[in-house]
């Protein structure tokens, strides 16, 4: 939540940041504002998008070559200009742009109130400047060293960006559990909350570990210490992003290209994991740890949101094909409970950003539980990515959509390909079967490409159910976890009311709900339970509501007693959800643009969830 930018260097600052800021807008986009030095400091900040804030910046000063960006998404104060980063000390010396959540800031707000501090804002991080700034004129301490000793005073989350009017060559600045990279070009340096900002610039990067400072200055210095001051040497990586991928090319969203997408980023993953026609699959991650990975007691997906949804999956494809026993965990409740976790259970951290806070600190929890934490993560060099013992990148590229799907399907591949490989070393899945799942998941990329090419079905669909108010998903076995993912999608993007259910619970409240004006997605594909789901339609259509199917292709049963019926290609059961999650993601975003909304940046959310 939040994204920070800032440069240092010979270029003009503001464009870079103005750029930086639209990539890294994914994060929040409540209010934006930058600061420019260049003698004078120079705050801009704007209540709404970062395109508000480059309109109202357009006839100003944005002249230097020193500055800092920030995109916000709130919470401690509204949205508005007051609240938005950055923010400026008292004496108008220092500003200073923040990620994260400042625990103890009313403590210190009040002491430093006490000492004369005035406050103009609501936020947490305006208390952080002006500490900075008390420490600064009580100890005589340069910029460096002031934040420092500021932050050995504050309890919480922070990656920030501080600016010094009176030492204008430089830029300090420090994390704790929220990321900041820094990028290293020719005497200049990009600070960001991910590399994206950066990539254009330089391939040369630094992750700030948590607890340390760093200090860049113009003349390409650039300093390491602990906050408890011991001087750290910068560990130097090369990154590899490629920047086509964070544009949207033709597409008009970003859900929409990472929809498509998904043919490639599906095959992505597979790649050098799998080769049905030599007959094996290989998860390195899992290799690396075979022993105590498959002979957990049991496995533990700590996961949020639609990452928790593919965790869903990973349980019954581990359950089914490995024999392996698994909880699925929300990582906001893991890490508050006083959990059961043992040396022989395996953690799995399901995270797109490799940044969400409740996973974060569950992982941490469980490490220190002296568990196996694996990890299966998009973005890479990310925090969680960094603290588990070992695991999995799904290689989908960038997404840049809040609604999260190609990270999804990768998700799900991965735990498929994990699942396959423990069920065949385990024994427990013949030979023949393990085959057969290997040729068909070398078939799915094909098979999402021929649900793709039914997009405008999909749409005159969507146009026949988008005014509803209230959605119901039902799906069993494999399909319950992808109606919920169903059902989030439509909420996130087009504000209708939905839920996701297993058919069978519908009889146990939900079916109250149905009556004509109702939407009845049930995923009922070709599968175990199949009879017994045609029976919960039927239910559904005693009650009048509107039936909106998803099916193999050839089937009769349910097809004919659905209003509308989306066919999709055949497969084996524990491959299904890859398949069946498609046309759920283009139905609400199809939804979502004939409501008007936003796909990429629906209200109230962020991409990046750092905060708990
Ligand atoms: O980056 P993560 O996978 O850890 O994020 C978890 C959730 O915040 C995320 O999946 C969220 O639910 C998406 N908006 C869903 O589309």
């Amino acid at each position: 939540m939040c994204g920070i930018v800032a440069y240092i260097g010979n270029k003009q600052a503001y464009p870079v940041l103005i750029k930086g800021l639209k990539r890294l807008e994914y994060r929040g986009y409540d209010s934006a504002g930058v600061a420019i030095l260049n003698g004078d400091m120079r705050v801009y900040k704007r209540k709404g998008k970062v395109k508000d804030l480059e309109t109202y910046a357009k006839d100003k000063v944005t002249r230097g070559s020193v500055g800092m960006g920030h995109t916000r998404w709130a919470t401690h104060g509204k949205p508005n200009h007051i609240n938005a980063h950055p923010h400026v000390s008292g004496n108008e010396r220092l500003s200073l742009i923040h990620n994260g959540i400042i625990e103890n800031y009313a403590t210190l707000k009040e002491a430093l109130i006490k000492l004369g501090h005035e406050f103009e804002s609501d936020t947490d991080t305006e208390v952080l400047v002006h500490l900075i700034e008390e420490v600064q004129k009580r100890e005589q301490l340069p910029i460096e060293e002031a934040v420092r000793v500021a932050l050995t005073k504050v309890v919480g989350a922070y990656a920030i960006v501080v600016i010094d009017k009176e030492e204008p060559s430089k830029l300090v600045a420090a994390r704790k559990a929220s990321p900041l990279v820094i990028g290293i070009g020719d005497n200049e340096f990009i600070l960001a909350s991910d590399a994206t900002p950066i990539v254009e610039y330089t391939q040369r990067v630094v992750y700030l570990n948590d607890e340390e400072i760093a200090v860049v200055n113009k003349s390409g210095d650039l300093q390491i210490k602990t906050i408890d001051d011991k001087i750290q040497t910068p560990f130097i990586e090369e990154l590899d992003l490629n920047i086509e991928r964070l544009e949207k090319g033709d597409y008009e969203f970003f859900m929409l290209k990472e929809i498509n997408e998904q043919v490639k980023t599906i095959a992505d993953c597979m790649r050098g994991r799998i080769n049905a026609a030599e007959g094996w699959v290989n998860v390195g991650g899992v290799t690396e740890y075979y022993e105590r990975i498959a002979n957990a007691k049991r496995f533990i997906v700590a996961a949020c949101g639609t990452s928790w949804h593919a965790g869903l999956i990973g349980e019954y494809l581990f359950e089914e094909l490995a024999r392996i026993s698994v909880e699925v965990e929300y990582a906001s409740e893991l890490r508050y409970r006083n959990p059961i976790i043992n040396e022989d259970d395996v953690i799995i951290a399901l995270s797109q950003s490799g940044e969400t806070a409740d996973t974060l600190a569950a992982l941490e929890l469980a490490k220190d539980k002296n568990a196996l934490i694996y990890g299966i993560v998009n973005a890479v060099g990310s925090s969680i990515a960094r603290t588990t013992h070992s695991g999995s990148y799904i290689h989908a590229g960038p997404e840049i959509g809040v609604a999260s799907t190609k990270a999804f399907t990768g998700q799900v591949t991965l735990l498929t390909l994990m699942a396959i490989h423990l069920g065949y070393k385990r024994g427990t899945i013949p030979r023949s079967y393990y085959l057969q799942l290997l040729n068909s998941l070398e078939n799915i990329p094909s098979q999402v490409q021929e649900i793709l090419d039914k997009n405008d079905q999909i749409q005159y669909i969507a146009s026949e159910i988008k005014d509803a108010t209230n959605a119901l998903y039902l799906g069993r076995g494999y399909n319950f976890p992808i109606a919920l993912e169903g059902a989030l999608k439509l909420k996130e993007i087009s504000y209708i009311h939905a839920e996701g259910y297993p058919a069978a619970e519908m009889k146990h409240g939900p079916i109250a709900l149905i009556d004509e004006n109702m939407p009845v997605i049930v995923i009922a594909t070709n599968h175990s339970a199949y009879e017994k789901i045609v029976s919960n339609v039927q239910e559904v259509k005693a009650r009048k509501g509107k039936v909106i199917s998803i099916v193999t292709e050839g089937d009769k049963a349910i097809k004919e007693i659905s209003d509308y019926c989306i066919e999709i290609p055949d497969t084996d059961e524990p491959l299904t959800p890859l398949l069946s999650v498609i046309p759920l993601q283009l139905l609400s975003y199809h939804i979502a643009i004939m409501r008007g909304c936003n796909v990429d940046q629906p209200r109230n959310l962020a991409k990046s969830v750092t905060v708990e």
